[in-house]
């Protein structure tokens, strides 16, 4: 993490922190931020929170961990959470989970060779009526089969080539 990151997250973050009565409530605003800008959120990333916040770093380090969406290992420039509860797994979640280690050669937890996809087991995204689905960054895919599973991937890696945002 770089010297102007940390500037640009005490600038974005102090103002919200000398105005907030419980400054730790923004941990995951801050965690959010650090993600956003590095990638993941490394070692040095829960230090300057836990500095800014006035927590220890291991509460900090609590909530990045409990969250499945805060990454604290290099990820992809896109993050795929295959959602693997009861709706999805009973409507082909083992199928569509499989096309996408195959159709990526990569297992859960991995990331592609050309560091585009990083393929995540996920719970409920609350999409349990167009099961089965998966999230890719911010954006919410149901209905999936292989086909529409096929098509997703060739889309986000087009927008991921191009710099769009995750
Ligand atoms: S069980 Fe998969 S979205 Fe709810």
């Amino acid at each position: 993490m770089d010297a102007k990151l940390e500037q640009d997250i005490r600038a974005e973050f102090e103002p919200q922190i000398r105005a907030c009565a419980h400054p730790q409530e923004l941990v995951v605003h801050l965690l959010r931020a650090i993600q956003r800008e590095h990638g993941w959120v490394p070692d040095e990333g829960v230090e300057l929170a836990a500095r800014l916040l006035g927590l220890q770093p291991i509460q900090v380090e609590e909530v990045a961990t409990f969250y499945d969406k805060i990454y604290r290992r290099p990820v992809g420039r896109r993050v795929i959470h295959v959602c693997d509860s009861i709706c999805c797994w009973s409507r082909g979640e083992q199928e569509i989970r499989a096309h996408l280690e195959a159709r990526l050669g990569i297992r859960l937890g991995e990331t592609t060779p050309d560091g585009v996809f990083t393929l995540l087991p996920t719970c409920c995204l609350g999409a349990c009526g167009r099961a089965p689905a998966m999230q890719v960054g911010f954006r919410l895919y149901g209905e999936l089969t292989p086909d529409r599973v096929d098509r997703i991937l060739d889309e986000e890696r087009r927008a991921a080539g191009q710099g769009d945002p995750p």
